[in-house]
């Protein structure tokens, strides 16, 4: 864990907790595309809701195509560098399609704000945001957050997909990282 500052780990929400709120989330998700299936495509922002989705449309029992897009707003540290750097499936899977976007967390919305904007350019005739976790005083772009799991304080969080420079995407539940106090 080369170049990372010295820290511990806090258990913040639970895997239990997690799999609860999913399972509610992808209920609200059934009923609303209930006979949508062919004019809908559920949209994965890699990597970090990579777990998050991955639970969710195994509650979905809908036949609904699952996408993968790639986001990146942050480098190897806990701070947004500000860009966004986005790779789309092609034009014809997401035009004319509700498209709901499955996020990880969202902090400043400068991701999800060029993301949802994307892909109206794309032709999508809908755009929905589900996110796992939502940071609001972090909030510099104003995005609309329509299922959402949890909402989080201006902490640094990893695990269930998250990352921090890389590591600790694979844990169960979610972790607040605490910097560790200089020496000490
Ligand atoms: P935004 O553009 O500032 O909303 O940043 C969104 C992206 O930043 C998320 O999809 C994450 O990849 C990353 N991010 C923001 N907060 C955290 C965090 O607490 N832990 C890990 N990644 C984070
Ligand atoms: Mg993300």
């Amino acid at each position: 864990m080369s170049g990372l500052i010295p820290h511990t780990l806090k258990t913040y929400l639970t895997k239990k907790r997690i799999g609860d709120r999913i399972e509610l989330l992808a209920g609200k998700l059934t009923d609303r595309y209930t006979g949508l299936e062919d004019e809908t495509v559920f949209l994965c922002v890699l990597k970090g809701a990579f777990i998050f989705s991955a639970d969710l449309v195994r509650n979905i029992p809908l036949n609904i195509p699952l996408e993968f897009c790639t986001a990146r707003s942050y480098g190897d540290s806990m701070n947004s560098d500000g860009n966004v750097s986005l790779s789309l499936p092609p034009k014809r899977v997401l035009r004319e399609k509700n498209v709901v976007i499955l996020e990880d967390i969202i902090d400043t919305g400068c991701t999800l704000a060029v993301l949802k904007d994307k892909l109206k350019e794309l032709g999508a005739s809908r755009v929905e945001i589900c996110s796992l976790l939502s940071k609001p005083s972090r909030r510099k772009a104003k995005v609309e957050i329509d299922y959402l799991g949890f909402e989080v304080p201006d902490l640094f969080f990893v695990g269930f997909g998250l990352d921090y420079a890389e590591n600790y995407r694979n844990l169960d539940h979610l972790a607040v990282v605490i910097p560790s106090k200089k020496n000490s």
